[in-house]
């Protein structure tokens, strides 16, 4: 394994459409284990393949429970709504309130190329969206509103 650079701020690879994986193959697992030794060592809950300048839908996360791999992820439910505030290892050293969706499920294949679907609340529902935004050259900063009133005092 090996850390990767993560892009950031102005660098294109950030505001590309990722394309599908197709080959399930040993270089996808070198790309997966070097993307979550990376997000570790970087202290974050989530990086996609184009933070690291591969343009793949690919996700890795881990919410504290362990590390989840999501290759061409799919979001197939949300609901409910959530506000905190939102960072990416792409733009370090800033913030902002980001409202999502409070659930997700999410369909997606791992490195072996089988299906899986995974659904989950709060900071890992703030992930899966975070994170396939990514794949889709979209990142948070879009979304940044002012938090409300009763959340001011503590930013
Ligand atoms: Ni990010």
């Amino acid at each position: 394994m090996a850390l990767r650079n993560i892009r950031t701020n102005d660098d294109p690879a950030l505001y590309k459409v990722c394309k599908e994986v197709k080959r399930f193959d040993a270089r996808l697992g070198t790309l997966i284990d070097d993307m979550i030794e990376t997000m570790n060592d970087a202290d974050g809950v989530g990086l996609a393949a184009p933070q690291v300048g591969v343009l793949k839908r690919v996700v890795v996360i881990d919410v504290g429970d362990g590390p989840v791999e999501l290759v061409n992820p799919v979001i197939l439910e949300s609901s409910g709504e959530q506000g905190d505030m939102e960072g990416c290892l792409s733009f370090p050293g800033q913030s902002g309130y980001v409202v999502r969706p409070n659930y997700v499920k999410v369909e997606a294949f791992d490195r072996n190329g089988d299906l899986y679907e995974y659904e989950g609340e709060g900071l890992f529902a703030r992930a899966v969206f975070h994170e396939c935004d990514h794949l889709d050259g979209k990142v948070y900063l879009r979304l940044v509103t002012e938090p409300p009133a009763d959340r001011k005092k503590e930013a």
